[in-house]
């Protein structure tokens, strides 16, 4: 049992490449903290399949109710959507503020928002002719992609293929989600006046 190890859930909708990060993370310890419960809004979500494989618990939930009561019976500190498709109730982000940490496939504020999920990001940065993309992670608020950015990171945008674009971007996501649930695990995300100082 590590030491004041933090309790995290992972909501899902799809196939759980970022889950499958946080796990394999989690589980050598690089992370102080342990995946108490994986939860999808699809029943048929990869990601569930992943969670079973590492002998963590998944439920299929799509009652905001049950979700709610889920997370409070888990005692959970930190809630990370990770390609979740679904917009999560008032109550639990007012319950859980600034303990909610999304991933994002681009640089916000640019390609996010209403309609911007999954591939039709990557499929907007290509349209546009940006030449750079990349991932964010942030605090989740009531406003969709509009919370406190925790990190960036940035890549050239050197294909017009977006499910290639899309494959470039989801390794760096990896990276930055890992280390944002790092530092979150270890008490260094403090957000001052809407902005997110990772400290000592
Ligand atoms: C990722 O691109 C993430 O940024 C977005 O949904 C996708 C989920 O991918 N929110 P995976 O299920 O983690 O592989």
């Amino acid at each position: 049992m590590k030491s004041n190890s933090k309790n995290i859930a992972v909501l899902i909708s799809g196939g759980g490449t970022n889950l499958q990060a946080l796990i394999d993370n989690t589980r050598n310890n690089y992370i102080n903290g342990e995946i108490k419960i994986v939860i999808s809004n699809n029943k048929d979500a990869y990601g569930l399949e992943r969670a079973k494989n590492a002998e963590i618990e998944g439920a299929f939930i799509r009652d905001n109710d049950k979700l709610l009561s889920l997370l409070m019976e888990k005692d959970i500190d930190l809630i990370v959507l990770a390609g979740y498709l679904k917009i999560l109730p008032e109550e639990i982000i007012r319950k859980f503020e600034n303990k909610i940490i999304n991933i994002h496939p681009s640089l916000i504020p640019s390609f996010c928002g209403k309609g911007f999920y999954g591939l039709k990001v990557h499929e907007a940065v290509i349209e546009k002719g940006v030449k750079y993309t990349g991932a964010t992670t942030h605090f989740v608020n009531e406003n969709a992609d509009e919370g406190p950015i925790i990190m960036q990171k940035c890549i050239e945008v050197k294909t017009e293929d977006a499910e290639e674009l899309q494959q470039e971007v989801l390794k760096f996501e990896h990276e930055i989600l890992v280390e944002s649930v790092k530092y979150f695990c270890e008490d260094k995300l403090k957000v001052i006046d809407g902005k997110v100082k990772i400290g000592e």
